[in-house]
């Protein structure tokens, strides 16, 4: 579980870039946040992983033992403990092109493995044919060892997945995973990704609305460092537009000006 309270994140000049962001993400949910551009969507990850400190608030994640840690009090050392359980997935892959897959994959683990052996890295043999495993689940063992560079971007968020599903993760967090993909592609992934919230919560930020009410079992929209919308993932028109406000309106005037165009 991870529990969200309060996120509060303002700019020295007072702008506020988060404005008391609460919600909950049980295990068991695939939990969708839409928002406009620079609405906090990254910002609100960033916080959830520890990359960022908010000026207040909490968030409280459970480790692998089911104790909460409120990752914005604990100590360097603590933290460092609770990010390597705590999987992502970006929209850029975040990959080591001139490693293979398999190598990839096993990056995954590095910061729970002893330093001497991460210097090396040095991965027993259970942990490469653990790792292959990861690859296999996304259907691209096959391209265990190529260079991930060479990978199509499908491939390698495929890859991303398979290493984040190594790391053993008690949350995964992604931003923006589909956003470089084709239809197809971004299909495929939001199929992988939606089983593993079986065993971990599991939080993503897109922006493609009919993705999160097929997939999600959740949305929560955030707009100017708010959460305005927290539920079904079947978003009504009129939610969509406060969601998006102009920048849908304008899109949607925009349609219906391309038949009246075409007609004259
Ligand atoms: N270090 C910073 N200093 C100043 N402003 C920042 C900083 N980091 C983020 N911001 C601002 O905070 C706002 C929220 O940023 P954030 O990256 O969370 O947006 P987002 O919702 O993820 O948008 P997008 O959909 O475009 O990725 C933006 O206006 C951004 O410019
Ligand atoms: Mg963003």
């Amino acid at each position: 579980m991870i529990e969200v309270k309060n996120l509060t994140k303002s700019l020295p000049n007072g702008r506020m870039l988060l404005d008391g962001i609460s919600f909950k993400v049980k295990k068991g949910e695939f939990v969708g946040i839409l928002g406009p551009s620079g609405a906090g969507k990254t910002l609100t990850l960033r916080c959830l992983n520890g990359l960022l400190k908010p000026d207040k608030g909490e968030v409280i994640i459970q480790d692998e033992n089911g104790k909460g840690h409120d990752i914005c009090k604990i100590n360097k050392r603590e933290l460092r403990r609770v990010r390597q359980r705590i999987g992502v997935i970006f929209q850029g892959y975040h990959l080591v092109k001139r490693l293979s897959a398999l190598e990839n994959v096993m990056i995954g683990r590095l910061g729970q493995i002893s330093t001497a052996r991460s210097l090396f890295y040095g991965f027993t043999d259970g942990e490469a044919a653990e790792a292959l495993l990861a690859l296999e689940k996304v259907k691209i063992g096959h391209l265990a060892e190529i260079k991930t560079g060479n990978l199509s971007g499908g491939e390698m968020q495929r890859v991303a997945i398979a290493r984040a599903i190594f790391q053993l993760p008690t949350l995964l967090i992604a931003d923006e995973p589909i956003s470089n993909l084709d239809p197809s592609n971004a299909k495929i992934i939001m199929k992988m990704i939606k089983p593993l919230s079986a065993t971990m919560p599991v939080v993503g930020v897109f922006h493609q609305p009919e993705m999160t009410a097929k997939y999600c079992t959740r949305v929560i929209a955030i707009k100017d460092g708010k959460v305005i919308y927290d539920g079904d993932p079947k978003l009504s028109n009129d939610m969509l537009v406060e969601i998006y406000g102009e920048e849908l309106s304008l899109i949607e005037q925009q349609e219906h000006a391309v038949p009246a165009m075409l007609i004259n």
